[in-house]
């Protein structure tokens, strides 16, 4: 038979066939079955072995797939480690649809990337891009991911940022630096983005109200784009402007505000309003995971010097012994945040499992004329006051609410302005006067609650 021609390898040994008959080779080991036999024969055993162990092999060493809704379940894959952890309250959540309604799913949570990380290999970082990493908050937020240990990549245009403000991380390998401004996409392999771009101050956004809700409007839209392709956490930093001139004291997060859609203020306020719009449309048309931050006025150091925010001007005022400048009558109010506070409370946000929007900020509430005499008191008491006309749109009133931030992100603010401020009046003092003239103005800052 042609079959047994195939596996018969036994001719050269056969005695010459005479009669055309040949008989069956005598069977050894008569006591096993049939099948037995057969995988005896002839190392096929061995073979069979040989071959498991190859496939099994190639399994292990092949990298795993990318899980579309996580970069950082991809990270945690890679090291063969488990993403899935319990949230702080004990529940497990999901890695999609984890919104405030969203606790008691499952969830991977990329700042927990690793869950658990076998003893002597270190956590793996996360690649971050921060855009707007430059500025402000950026700068500060930049310093804490690093300290972390994670990769970050700023993203930055240099509008209203500057490279001094991270030229400390430059030569560290985990830190990029890329001149880009967001209204032109970007591609990046990435785990999550924190999404700061836009300019802040009232002077800066009016500078050009067209590039300001661009920014906020298609700069937004390519961040999102960007995140739903590498499957990124993205995280976006809103405003307490949302609620406009509100009408609802202090401002909870169901308010929907009160923002007039024509006026000068309008391409921050409804630029960010849109942005959050398109953030929760990602997030349910896209599955995308997302997080929203309202922030409410932060102060700190790296501030821009003259960008008209009420802090820095009556700090960089104080120490230049100009006037300061209350707009109106000074009985407005607002609320001042630590920046380190705030940096705290969008890292906690984008690691736990809510997408908010979360009100952060400090509920401590001052008029103008208060914080005037806060800085009075740490800069130069004998500092003036001078009035102004107020600003179009100027709201009347801002507090957060953040009764929601305390209960699902387990944040508060922990610094308060007579102890923030002291710390960013030593900022501005060297970048007004040089470091050599620090001396000199400490002296009659001194005059002051002392604190610098
Ligand atoms: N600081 C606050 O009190 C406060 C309050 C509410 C909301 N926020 C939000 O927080 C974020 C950061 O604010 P900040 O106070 O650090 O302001 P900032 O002006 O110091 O920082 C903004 C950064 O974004 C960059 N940028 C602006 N437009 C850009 C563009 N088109 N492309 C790329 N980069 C661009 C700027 O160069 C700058 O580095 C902003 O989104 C702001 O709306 C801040």
């Amino acid at each position: 038979m042609a079959g047994s021609e195939l596996i018969y390898r036994g001719h050269e040994a056969a005695p010459a066939e005479t009669t055309g008959y040949s008989p069956k080779p005598s069977k050894r080991l008569p006591w096993l079955s049939r099948s037995a036999r057969y995988l005896l024969g002839e190392h096929r055993l061995l073979f069979a072995l040989v071959g498991m162990a190859l496939a099994s092999a190639l399994f292990l060493l092949a990298p795993p797939p990318r899980p579309a809704g996580s970069g950082a379940a991809a990270e945690a894959a890679r090291f063969g480690v488990v993403a899935i952890v319990v949230s702080g309250g004990g529940a497990l959540v999901s890695p999609h649809r984890s919104g405030m309604g969203g606790a008691g799913a499952v969830v991977m949570r990329p700042g927990s990337v690793g869950g658990k990380v076998p003893l002597g290999l270190r956590r793996k970082g996360l690649r971050i891009v921060v855009t707007g990493g430059a500025g402000f908050v950026g700068s500060h937020l930049v310093d804490r991911l690093m300290e972390r240990g994670d990769s970050v990549i700023v993203v930055d245009n240099f509008f209203t940022g500057r490279k001094e403000n991270v030229v400390h991380h430059f030569g560290n390998p985990n830190f990029e630096l890329i001149r880009h401004d967001v209204v032109e996409p970007i591609l990046l392999e990435v785990d999550q983005i924190y999404h700061l771009a836009c300019p802040a101050s009232p002077v800066h956004y009016k500078f050009n109200p067209v590039k300001t809700i661009k920014t906020n409007v298609v700069g937004t839209l390519n961040m999102l784009g960007l995140a739903k392709r590498v499957g990124a956490r993205f995280l976006l930093t809103s405003t307490s402007e949302v609620y406009g001139d509100p009408l609802q004291h202090p401002q909870v997060e169901t308010y929907w505000g009160n923002v007039n859609p024509i006026g000068v203020r309008s391409c921050y306020d409804e630029g960010k309003r849109t942005a959050e719009t398109l953030t929760m449309d990602y997030h349910r048309g896209a599955n995308l995971e997302v997080r929203i931050a309202r922030i409410f006025n932060t102060y700190g150091p790296r501030m821009c010097i003259d960008d008209g925010r009420v802090v820095s001007n009556f700090v960089a005022q104080a120490l230049r012994k100009e006037p300061l400048t209350v707009y109106g009558d000074g009985k407005q109010t607002r609320s001042f945040q630590y920046v380190s506070d705030l940096v705290e409370g969008l890292m906690r946000l984008m690691e736990g499992e809510h997408v908010g929007p979360f009100n952060l900020g400090n509920p401590g509430e001052f008029t103008m004329l208060e914080l005037a005499k806060v800085v009075q008191d740490t800069i130069d008491p004998n500092a003036r006051i001078e009035f102004r006309a107020n600003t179009e749109d100027d709201p009347h009133k801002r507090k957060p609410d953040i009764t929601r931030a305390k209960e699902l992100l387990g944040w508060e603010p922990k610094i308060s302005l007579r102890q923030g401020l002291p710390l960013m009046v030593s900022d501005f003092r060297k970048r007004v006067f040089g470091d050599h003239t620090d001396a000199a103005t400490t002296a009659s800052a001194s005059g002051g609650a002392g604190s610098s």
